[in-house]
C-alpha cells in the first residue's frame, strides 16, 4: 500500500502512546547488503506519561520533516523529558540533532556502548553533547503512571543496541530486532501485506551474524508480558507479538542436532578442475572420519549454491577449504563462499586449507591469510601438492584430516613415527 494511503498525523498505538515514524516506500537498497523491494518505514515513538513526554528512536535525516510534524501532532517540544535511543544507526538517529535543538531540556537515555558513538554522530553539528545518562537492563525512567524499563541487549545490530518495554502497557521498543524492511502504509502485522520473507530476510542479513547475542536477548524478552511490539523497521506486531519472538528463537537455535553432544563437524569444501585436489579433499575427509568423534561432510563447491553453503558453514565446527591454483589464486567459487560469510559468525572455527598446483600455488596461502581475517583458527599448516598427487602425499592429506579432528575433539594428535629417521641407539 503507498505511503500516500498515511495521513501526516501520529498514529495510535495505545493511548498516549504513538507512532511518529517515517515511511520510505522508494528505498531499493539498505546499507549496500539488504535488497528492499518494496522499501522501509523508519518507526519512531512516543510516550506520553502524567509529567513528562518520551521520544523514542527517530528516523533517517531526510525524513526528518514529516518525524517532526507527526511528532509536533501529539507533543509540544517543551514537553519532551526524555528521549531514548535504541540504537544509533543513522537511519534511526538521523534527526537527533535537530531534536536535541528543540527539546535541549530532554535527557537522552542510552545503553554504556553507545555514548562514544553518541559523540562522533553529533561531530559534525558541532553542537554540546546532550545531557545523557548509560542504562542497562532494569534501569527505569518514570514519565509518571508510566515507566519505561531498559533491557541491555547489544550487538543487535550494532555495539549500541537496547530495548525499551514501557511496563504498565506491556509494549517493547526493540530497535532494529524483529523490524524488516517492509514498507506498507497500514502499519499493523494484521493489516499489512505479507511480509513474512522480509521478516526472515531481515534476520538472515542483519542479525544472524550475531545469533547468540539474539539468543541472549530473547531470554531477557521472553519472561515479559508482552501486548506488542514496536521495532524500529516494518510492521508494528500487536497480533500475536510471542509468535515472533519464537520465530526469532527458531531462527538463531543451532540446526544441526547431532545425536551424539559431544560429536563435532568437519566440512572439507573443494573444487578441482582434473581431480587433484578432488583426491586431496577425499583423503583429507577420509583421515577425519578415521578418528571417531567428529563428523565429516564432503561437498564439492562446483555442485552448489552459496546460500546453502553459508549455513552449512555456519552449523560446522571444522571448515577446510580446497583450491588448486589458478593464475596465481585461488578459483572463484572457493572466494564467492568466504565473501559470503559476512552474515554468519565463525569466529574461533577451525580452518585448514589445501591444493593441488602446478609451479608457483599461492592458493593454499591466500586462503589461509582470508581464514585468519574471517578470525578462525588456524593451527595446521596447509597443504600444497604438485600436481598429481602420489600414495605418499595423500597420506600426508590423510594425516592432515587426522590432526584436524584432533583439534576439534581436544585429543592428542597420533604420533607418526617415521622410522627412517630412527636412529641406532648408542649400546
Ligand atoms: C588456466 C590454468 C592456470 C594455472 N595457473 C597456475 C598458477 O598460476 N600457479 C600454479 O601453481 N599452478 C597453476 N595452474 C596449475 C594447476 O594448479 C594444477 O594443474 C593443479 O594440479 C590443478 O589441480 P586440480 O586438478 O585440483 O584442478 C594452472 C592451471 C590452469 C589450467
Ligand atoms: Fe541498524
Ligand atoms: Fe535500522
Amino acid at each position: 500500500m503507498p505511503a500516500a494511503g498515511l495521513t501526516k498525523a501520529a498514529v495510535e498505538l495505545a493511548p498516549g502512546v504513538h507512532w511518529v515514524g517515517a515511511l520510505d516506500p522508494h528505498l531499493r537498497n539498505f546499507d549496500i547488503i539488504l535488497k528492499t523491494a518494496n522499501g522501509t518505514s523508519y518507526n519512531a515513538y512516543v510516550v506520553r506519561g502524567e509529567h513528562g513526554v518520551a521520544v523514542i528512536d527517530t528516523v533517517k535525516e531526510s525524513f526528518a520533516d514529516t518525524f517532526f510534524e507527526r511528532l509536533e501532532s501529539v507533543a509540544r517540544y517543551d514537553e519532551i523529558t526524555t528521549i531514548v535511543l535504541n540504537h544509533l544507526e543513522p537511519d534511526h538517529s538521523g534527526a537527533l540533532p535537530e531534536l536535541l535543538k528543540r527539546a535541549p531540556q530532554a535527557k537522552v537515555y542510552l545503553s554504556s556502548r553507545a555514548q562514544m558513538m553518541l559523540k562522533a554522530l553529533l561531530k559534525p553539528s558541532g553542537e554540546k553533547p546532550p545531557e545523557y545518562i548509560p542504562v542497562t537492563t532494569d534501569d527505569t525512567v518514570n514519565l509518571g503512571g508510566r515507566t519505561l524499563r531498559f533491557l541491555h541487549t547489544p550487538y543487535l545490530h550494532w555495539p549500541d543496541t537496547q530495548c525499551t518495554y514501557l511496563v504498565e502497557d506491556g509494549l517493547l521498543f526493540t530497535g532494529d530486532i524483529f523490524g524488516c524492511h517492509f514498507c506498507d502504509a497500514r502499519l499493523f502485522n494484521d493489516t499489512v501485506g505479507d511480509f513474512r520473507f522480509s521478516f526472515e530476510y531481515y534476520y538472515a542479513h542483519i542479525m544472524r551474524p550475531f545469533r547468540e547475542y539474539v539468543l541472549d536477548a530473547i531470554a531477557l524478552i521472553e519472561p515479559l508480558d508482552i501486548n506488542l511490539i514496536a521495532p524500529a523497521h516494518g510492521p508494528i506486531l500487536r497480533h500475536q507479538p510471542r509468535d515472533y519472538v519464537h520465530r526469532y528463537r527458531e531462527l538463531a537455535t543451532p540446526r544441526l542436532f547431532n545425536e551424539a553432544k559431544s560429536e563435532k563437524t568437519l566440512v572439507v569444501f573443494y573444487i578441482s578442475a582434473y581431480g587433484n585436489t578432488r583426491r586431496m579433499a577425499e583423503a583429507l575427509a577420509a583421515g577425519a572420519e578415521s578418528m571417531g568423534g567428529v563428523r565429516v561432510s564432503l561437498y564439492d563447491l562446483e555442485g552448489g549454491e552459496s546460500g546453502i553453503f553459508t549455513d552449512l558453514i555456519e552449523e560446522a565446527d571444522g571448515l577446510a577449504f580446497g583450491s588448486p591454483t589458478i593464475n596465481a589464486d585461488a578459483v572463484k567459487p572457493i572466494w564467492d563462499v568466504l565473501s559470503s560469510l559476512t552474515t554468519v559468525n565463525v569466529k574461533g572455527k577451525l580452518g585448514a586449507a589445501f591444493g593441488s598446483y602446478g609451479w608457483s600455488g599461492e592458493a593454499v596461502r591466500l586462503i589461509e591469510d582470508r581464514l585468519r581475517g574471517l578470525k578462525l583458527r588456524v593451527p595446521l599448516e596447509g597443504l600444497r601438492i604438485k600436481l598429481v598427487p602420489d600414495d605418499r602425499e595423500l597420506s600426508q592429506c590423510r594425516e592432515l584430516g587426522e590432526q584436524l579432528a584432533c583439534h576439534l575433539t581436544g585429543r592428542a594428535a597420533p604420533r607418526e613415527i617415521e622410522f627412517s629417521q630412527l636412529q641406532a641407539t648408542p649400546a
